[in-house]
C-alpha cells in the first residue's frame, strides 16, 4: 500500500505492506533510526514519536494509521544546530547512560511539559510511566525534565520581552 505523511516537516510517500508497523516504516523505510525498538510489545516506550502532536508508541500503531498525519521523530526536534531545551537538559543533567531509552524519553518529556509546564515529581513520574530506563534509576531524568521546564519558561519570557508581550 501507499502511505503519504509528513515526517519532521517533510512530505513523504512510502510503499509498504499493509501490516507494517509505524516504527518499522520510520526506521527501515525512512532511515530515521533515532527511534528505537526496545521491546516490540508496547512496554518500554523507546519507540515514542509524536503523531499529530501526541506522543505515541510507534510499535503499537500500523503505518497505515499514520496516513495523512504529521509525525515528529527525535531527528526533527532540534532547530538546525540548536538542540530542543529537553535535549539540552538531558545532556546537561546526564539524564542518560546507554542512551537506548533516551529518544523515547525525550519525546515523552516534550509532551509532558506541554501538559505540565512546571511539573511536580509525581506529574513527571506519571508522564513518563510508559517509558522504561534500565540504566539511570530515573533521578537524573527527573532532574532533566525540571531543568527543561526552566529552559522553556526562560525562552518564553525572553520571547515575550523581545516581542513586547505580543506573543
Ligand atoms: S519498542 Fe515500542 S514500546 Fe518498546
Ligand atoms: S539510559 Fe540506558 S536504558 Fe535508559
Amino acid at each position: 500500500m501507499q502511505i503519504d505523511l509528513t515526517v519532521n516537516g517533510e512530505a513523504r510517500r512510502v510503499q509498504c505492506a499493509d501490516n507494517t508497523l509505524l516504527v518499522d516504516l520510520i526506521r527501515d523505510d525512512l532511515g530515521l533510526t533515532g527511534t528505537h525498538v526496545g521491546c516490540d510489545t508496547s512496554q518500554c516506550g523507546c519507540c515514542t514519536v509524536h503523531v499529530d502532536g501526541e506522543a505515541v508508541k510507534s510499535c503499537t500503531m500500523l503505518a497505515a494509521q499514520a496516513q495523512g498525519t504529521q509525525v515528529l521523530t527525535i531527528e526533527g526536534l532540534a532547530e538546525g544546530d540548536v538542540l530542543h531545551p529537553v535535549q539540552q537538559a538531558f545532556s546537561a543533567c546526564h539524564g542518560l547512560q546507554c542512551g537506548y531509552c533516551t529518544p523515547g524519553m525525550i519525546m515523552a518529556s516534550v509532551q509532558l511539559l506541554r501538559r505540565h509546564p512546571q511539573p511536580t515529581d509525581a506529574q513527571i513520574e506519571e508522564g513518563l510511566a510508559g517509558n522504561i530506563c534500565r540504566c539511570t534509576g530515573y533521578v537524573n531524568i527527573i532532574a532533566a525534565v525540571k531543568t527543561a521546564a526552566g529552559l522553556i519558561a526562560a525562552a518564553r519570557s525572553d520571547a515575550t520581552a523581545t516581542h513586547g508581550g505580543a506573543r
